[in-house]
């Protein structure tokens, strides 16, 4: 956030903008108002009040294969009942980044590899999080009792103040998974609680995979099973071989969107909403030879390539992907994807902070309409 700047940006140069000419009088008010614990708006009204979102995140790119092999040294240096969770954090590469401990605007993520045999204690925190599998065989959470076991490309939740444990089975093998998490947004808006749970692991108190047994059936509704009353999907965990059916289903019928090819909200079957209260996330399906048209929107987003080679075009830059590289697209960026394979299809899991934008009405997309709807990389 810069002060009022010794020349006016011509755009500024409007009635409606500050357009102060400073003077040694106006110099000595503003340390007198500095003095009071106070200042002059018209100083930095344009700084604060952009004419449209100025993102601080700079899209960057974590590729699995490097990543990956960070996750095992941290298996090696590390136990996960001394570091909590041992989680390599993705810090996207800015500084607000750094300092907010986050991937991506108000979003956090991080890569958690475990071994079999071993769990993450339990505990619960104001932040929900969700989890996107990426390798392993024998992952389970258990999340308030139910647990849950977790497959590649599986999608599972944990909403906020839900106690959750994780682990791997001693006959699975090492398993590795992104977190997301709304951490940085909790602690600007300094409402983050945790706690440890008073035993290392929950006991099950429902069967394996209860809910999504329940609820996980597409346009099913269970009757003569407790009324739910949460705020979040009954589902729980979205498994990666319905989600993909779902998707070439879609494809026999759709022609998709130009930006983002065939796509599917990971939804509250219950609402139709966002599953999480804070978090959004899709998964979608970008046909052989697919080239998408540039957009933007506010909110941010976190990308997983769930299977497939590309690239994206992120605010100009061209980022080319592969299977579990993950990056992001800051808010109001324009960007675009590309599926290079001109035979299979790509599939890119993404999460997102669009239930906040939405909560607060300011969910707001653009169309890039230059250029045919792409940008000069
Ligand atoms: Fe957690
Ligand atoms: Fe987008």
């Amino acid at each position: 956030m810069t002060d009022h700047p010794a020349t006016i940006d011509p755009r500024d140069a409007v009635l409606g903008r500050s357009r102060v000419t400073d003077t040694p009088e106006l110099e000595a008010f503003y340390d007198d108002l500095a003095r009071r614990n106070a200042g002059a708006f018209w100083k930095r009204a344009n700084a604060i009040e952009p004419w449209e979102p100025e993102t601080r995140y700079r899209p960057t790119l974590w590729r699995y294969a490097d990543m990956r092999a960070m996750c095992l040294r941290a298996i090696d240096l590390v136990k996960p009942e001394e570091a909590g969770r041992r989680v390599v954090t993705l810090l996207n590469d800015s500084d607000a980044g750094r300092a907010n401990v986050a991937v991506c605007g108000w979003l956090f993520s991080g890569m958690q590899a475990m071994r079999p045999g071993e769990i993450t204690p339990a505990h619960k925190h104001t932040a929900s999080a969700h989890r996107f599998i990426m390798e392993g065989k024998g992952a389970y959470t258990v999340v308030d009792g139910h647990p849950i076991t977790l497959g590649a490309n599986d999608y599972v939740l944990t909403p906020n103040g839900c106690w959750h444990d994780h682990g791997v089975t001693a006959d699975g093998e090492v398993s590795i998974w992104q977190d997301g998490l709304d951490i940085p947004l909790m602690n600007c808006l300094e409402t983050n609680f945790y706690a440890v749970y008073e035993q290392p692991a929950q006991t099950a108190a429902f069967p394996s995979n209860d809910l999504p047994l329940s609820y996980g059936g597409a346009g099913l509704r269970p009757e003569g099973v407790g009324a739910w009353d949460k705020p979040y999907s009954p589902v729980m965990v979205y498994r990666w071989d319905a989600v993909r059916d779902a998707l070439w289903n879609l494809a026999k019928v759709s022609g998709g969107t130009p930006f983002d090819g065939h796509m599917m909200r990971y939804a509250n079957p219950l609402t139709g909403g966002w599953a999480l209260q804070t978090m959004g996330a899709h998964m979608q399906m970008l046909p052989g030879g697919f080239r998408g048209q540039a957009h933007r929107h506010t909110g941010n987003v976190v990308y997983n390539v769930a299977g497939g080679r590309g690239y994206s075009i992120i605010g100009g830059k061209r980022f080319d992907w592969q299977t579990h590289d993950i990056f992001c697209v800051p808010a109001w960026t324009w960007h675009e994807h590309v599926n290079l394979d001109l035979n299979e299809e790509a599939f890119l899991f993404s999460f997102n902070d669009f239930p906040v934008m939405e909560a607060l009405g300011v969910r707001i997309e653009e169309p890039y309409s230059d250029h045919g709807g792409h940008q000069p990389a």
